[in-house]
């Protein structure tokens, strides 16, 4: 009798904790996030997982310091841990082919989160911002500034592009030269490096630290003479950064000496601060609580068995086939409007931009 008591009590044990582990990663979402270093990615993962949860969904965060293998060890514990959707933005975009094949045979579902995963079809849907337009918004205020269209010039610039394995870095790069190409051809615009390949021009792991030690090697060996440099196409904020570092380190800044028209994207504190300080010209606002706000819309359709809301299937193919996407509204942020972009939108605070 005891025996069967405790048999009994065993089974209701075994039950109960099945029926525990099961609603534990029942409702289990995974996000891969590339790295803590650049402050969007903080936003971008923390954003995520406070709508998710608000949702009632649990969330599995990583962060993978840019390295490629910490990544795909992350997606390998989230599918061993069963979540039923991986969200990721990945680091080499081209490198979680195996990874996301265990994650299509265990039925878990995969949206690309801001940077399209290439040569996989276990990719369903790719949550971004319009990529090639952040380019062509770049190259449209180094042509307003310049005031190419009116005919000006020749004004000599230094190109820059992102990491060369993040498939946006070629969008960003094509929207810009969109827009500027015919002004190198035409004599408009000079690049006095001649260097305007993607593949000489791009920095790998949109390294800041990398992206100053060219704009050093260009300074030296192209504008040491007194040549004039008046714009500097830099596709993001952590290039901007460096770039920035490099210049003030050669003199510039100053009357005889002024900065170039530098871009950028993110709108980082530190370079909405040096937007302030007139150092940086302008970024790219990408609302990081828009993307997270549609990737959870998106969760919620995929956990729901229904279709997630796209509004682009023809533009992204990642080598295996079109992901359907949806694309949000990137906007230009300068000195002039950054307080209403930025502030009054609750995106920072006052305190968060002080120049010091
Ligand atoms: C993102 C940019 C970011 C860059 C570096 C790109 O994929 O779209 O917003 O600046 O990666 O992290």
């Amino acid at each position: 009798m005891k025996k069967h008591v405790i048999l009994l009590l065993v089974l209701v044990l075994v039950i109960s904790f099945a029926g525990c582990k099961k609603s534990s990663s029942d409702k289990l979402i995974g996000v891969a996030m590339p790295t803590q270093s650049l402050q969007r990615w903080n936003q971008d993962g923390d954003n995520m997982k406070s709508k998710l949860e608000e949702k009632g969904y649990q969330v599995d965060l990583q962060y993978a310091n840019n390295d490629v293998n910490t990544q795909i060890q992350q997606l390998e514990n989230m599918i061993t841990k069963k979540c039923k959707v991986l969200v990721i933005a990945s680091i080499d975009g081209s490198a979680l082919t195996d990874v996301l094949k265990k994650a299509a045979e265990n039925n878990i579902k995969v949206i690309a989160y801001d940077r399209l995963i290439m040569n996989t079809e276990n990719v369903d849907y790719y949550a971004t911002f319009d990529n090639f337009k952040v380019g062509v918004i770049q190259g449209q205020y180094i042509e307003e500034k310049l005031g190419l269209k009116e005919g000006k010039g020749p004004y000599n610039i230094e190109l820059y592009a992102g990491s060369p394995d993040d498939n946006n870095a070629l969008f960003f790069n094509g929207g810009a030269m969109s827009i500027l190409q015919k002004y190198i051809d035409n004599g408009q615009l000079v690049v006095p490096s001649k260097q305007t390949e993607f593949t000489t021009i791009a920095i790998h792991g949109w390294d800041s630290a990398k992206a100053q030690a060219r704009m050093d090697n260009l300074i030296t060996a192209y504008y040491a003479g007194g040549r004039k440099l008046h714009a500097v196409l830099s596709p993001n904020d952590s290039l901007a950064i460096g770039i920035v570092t490099s210049l003030k380190n050669a003199g510039y800044g100053t009357a005889a000496k002024p900065y170039p028209i530098i871009t950028g994207q993110d709108c980082d504190k530190a370079n909405v601060i040096a937007m302030i300080k007139g150092q940086q010209s302008m970024s790219i606002f990408k609302d990081t609580r828009t993307l997270a706000a549609k990737v959870v819309e998106m969760v919620e359709a995929i956990m729901e068995g229904k279709e997630a809301p796209v509004n682009d299937t023809k533009t992204y193919d990642n080598g295996v086939k079109i992901v359907p996407s949806f694309l949000c509204e990137p906007v230009y942020a300068d000195v002039n409007n950054y307080k209403e972009l930025l502030i009054d939108s609750g995106y920072y605070k006052e305190s968060d931009l002080q120049v010091n």
